[in-house]
């Protein structure tokens, strides 16, 4: 079978993806119409022609704007329900979504507004696409550590709905073990944890994601490469990394798609996983991401169903649900 089809049919799972950054330029037209919120573009093409970023902060500045039109609690649903939509077609089975609740409790959106309906349109998509879920809920770590414990405690009132949390937003200057506190006491609560390390942040950030926030996932991981121990000590520990080539080229981490390191990362042994992180915003969902990576990098198709089994054993189902998806 040609790399492509396979790529289009195998189950796979999607353990990156921010639900926020699925907001497509249409759909941040049509809520900022429905809420009367004021946005710096008219068209559709004046929003596309916005997404030229030179680094994460660039993103993020824009990323922030673009959800401001998010208000009620249909905006998270038609959000969520769109992306779920999309990534039927993908053959995507399992979902595990990260959303942001600092970013909207500061505008004034509860926590219930949010949770309410990005949770009713993952009980949809178990319903009518068989898609499961599990969802993480990231704290902003460009905020001070004590900012996250109002999220956390309203974590703590859903522990039903939210399975992990993780660490997102501004990574430069901002090392895992300022929230480790935070951290511990979200595994105290029984979360599980992950964070974003490595992505612009050096290796030694993701030494302290492991060793003081104890993720049981690296979101990105690329600089690990830099420190070959630590790359044997995750081949050893088969901690899954949730890479994401399309980010890493549109945030210029690299400076061009036959230089990401996914092929490597599968040549050492590591648990490395496809993903496509913000990708309204980046110019891919998952599938385009394994194509354009793919192409590049030239993965064979053994690589291909390497990748998408790996998705499957990094994520969070039980043993048994992740037997069905092998
Ligand atoms: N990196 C860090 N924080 C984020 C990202 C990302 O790619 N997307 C949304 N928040
Ligand atoms: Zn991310």
């Amino acid at each position: 079978m040609d790399i492509e089809k396979l790529i289009d049919q195998l189950p796979k799972t999607e353990l990156h993806l921010h639900i926020e950054g699925t907001l497509e330029p249409k759909m941040m037209l049509d809520l900022a119409k429905r809420n009367k919120v004021t946005l710096p573009y008219e068209t559709v093409d004046q929003v596309a022609a916005a997404y030229q970023f030179n680094n994460l902060q660039d993103f993020l500045d824009v990323y922030y704007q673009g959800m401001s039109v998010l208000i009620e609690e249909r905006d998270f649903y038609d959000l969520t329900w769109a992306y779920l939509e999309k990534v039927h077609g993908d053959a995507v089975r399992h979902v595990e979504i990260f959303f942001d609740p600092q970013a909207h409790m500061e505008r004034g959106v509860s926590f219930e507004t949010v949770l309410g309906g990005i949770t009713s349109a993952l009980a949809e998509a178990h319903r009518q696409l068989e898609i499961s879920s599990k969802l993480i809920m990231c704290f902003l770590r460009h905020l001070p550590e004590e900012a996250g414990y109002e999220a956390l405690e309203c974590a703590c009132k859903h522990k039903e709905h939210i399975y992990a949390v993780g660490l997102d937003s501004s990574e430069a200057g901002r090392p895992p073990e300022l929230f480790s506190r935070l951290f511990a006491s979200a595994r105290d609560h029984g979360f599980k944890t992950v964070a974003h390390a490595g992505e612009e942040g050096p290796a030694a950030y993701i030494k302290t994601a492991l060793d003081d926030l104890r993720v049981s996932r690296v979101d990105h991981g690329n600089r690990a490469f830099e420190d070959p121990a630590l790359i044997a000590r995750l081949a050893q520990q088969q901690t899954p990394m949730t890479m994401c080539p399309l980010s890493n080229l549109r945030l210029k981490g690299i400076s061009d798609l036959t230089k990401h390191p996914i092929k490597r990362a599968l040549d050492a042994g590591l648990l490395a996983t496809v993903n496509s992180d913000d990708p309204s915003y980046f110019g891919g969902y998952i599938n385009d991401n394994y194509r354009a990576v793919a192409k590049a990098v030239g993965l064979t198709a053994a690589d291909i169903i390497k990748l998408s089994k790996n998705s499957v054993i990094a994520s969070f189902l039980p043993d048994g649900q992740k037997q069905n998806l092998l």
